[in-house]
């Protein structure tokens, strides 16, 4: 099978590298319009071009990644020579009816919304697709599948998915940096705290996926009754932890439509 990403930039790069890294794909074309930034990856046998209409030639799934408002001059650019391929969108915010409208045809139209840990094959991919039949449905998820984990959802959840997964990084990020402050405040240079911190959420992450559970499971096993570890979480949800990361989320699911503009 082979893939073409248009819109090489921080999410098109990531997935290209995933895919080159899972050796998902036989060929991986992919373009953006300052080709110069993107000829590094010729050297993991990724070609490159300025040209979407070359990228796409020999593609069985054209991936768009550009920003919302660039996907109407890139439909434009690749319209009449998408027959037989599958469009798999991973804009933000634009839905399948505005891609359907835009693309001004129909055709089997998916929309993804991965997490630049696509890059390591660890991304949260979440999939809405209009007119696929089964052999394409089969196709994306195969794909998306060998770069982490993927979920079907309705179109209209894309929005929350984006923000729980693609936002979700930044998110999980900024926890990582303010639990680093706290492990150099009580001693650890900056590389032990990072190393520290990050294999810590890590593991965290896999006892919840390894043991199926939820979260306050894992919680209970670690916490000794009048223990160090109660009382410190419990500061953190007076000083409104748990409040302020529902908050952020909430926040940025109503700036959305804002971005749509973008
Ligand atoms: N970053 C994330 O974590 C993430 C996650 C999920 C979804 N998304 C969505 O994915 C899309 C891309 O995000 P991004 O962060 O990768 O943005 P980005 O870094 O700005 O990448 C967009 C790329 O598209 C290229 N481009 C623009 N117009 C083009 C055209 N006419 N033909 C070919 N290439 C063109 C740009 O390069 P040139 O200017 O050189 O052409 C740029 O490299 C956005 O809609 C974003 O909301 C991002």
């Amino acid at each position: 099978m082979n893939l073409s990403i248009v819109g090489g930039g921080n999410l098109g790069v990531a997935i290209a590298k995933g895919v080159r890294e899972a050796n998902a794909c036989t060929k991986i074309s992919v373009s953006r319009r300052n080709v110069s930034k993107i000829r590094h990856l010729k050297e993991i046998g990724i070609s490159v071009t300025a040209d979407n209409q070359e990228c796409i030639r020999q593609a069985d799934i054209v991936i768009v990644a550009v920003k919302p408002f660039q996907v109407e001059r890139v439909f434009d650019d690749i319209r009449d020579h998408i027959d037989n391929k599958v469009i798999v969108s991973v804009v933000t915010g634009k839905d399948l009816d505005e891609i359907e409208t835009l693309l001004g045809r129909k055709t089997s139209i998916f929309r993804a919304m991965p997490n630049i840990a696509i890059s390591q094959k660890e991304s949260m991919t979440c999939i809405s697709y209009r007119n696929g039949n089964s052999d394409q449905k089969v196709m994306v998820e195969n794909l998306f599948s060998k770069m982490g984990e993927i979920i079907f959802v309705d179109d209209n959840m894309m929005d929350a998915c984006t923000v729980m997964a693609a936002c979700g990084i930044a998110y999980a990020m900024r926890f990582i940096r303010a639990a680093m402050q706290a492990a150099i405040q009580i001693g650890f240079d900056s590389n032990a705290a990072l190393k520290i911190v990050t294999q810590t959420v890590l593991g965290a992450a896999q006892l919840l996926k390894a043991n199926d559970s939820h979260p306050e499971q894992e919680i209970d096993k670690v916490t000794t009754p009048k223990g160090c570890t109660i009382v410190g979480l419990n500061k953190m949800e007076h000083e409104g932890f748990s409040s302020s990361v529902i908050q952020g989320i909430q926040h940025s699911f109503e700036a959305i439509d804002k971005i749509k503009l973008q």
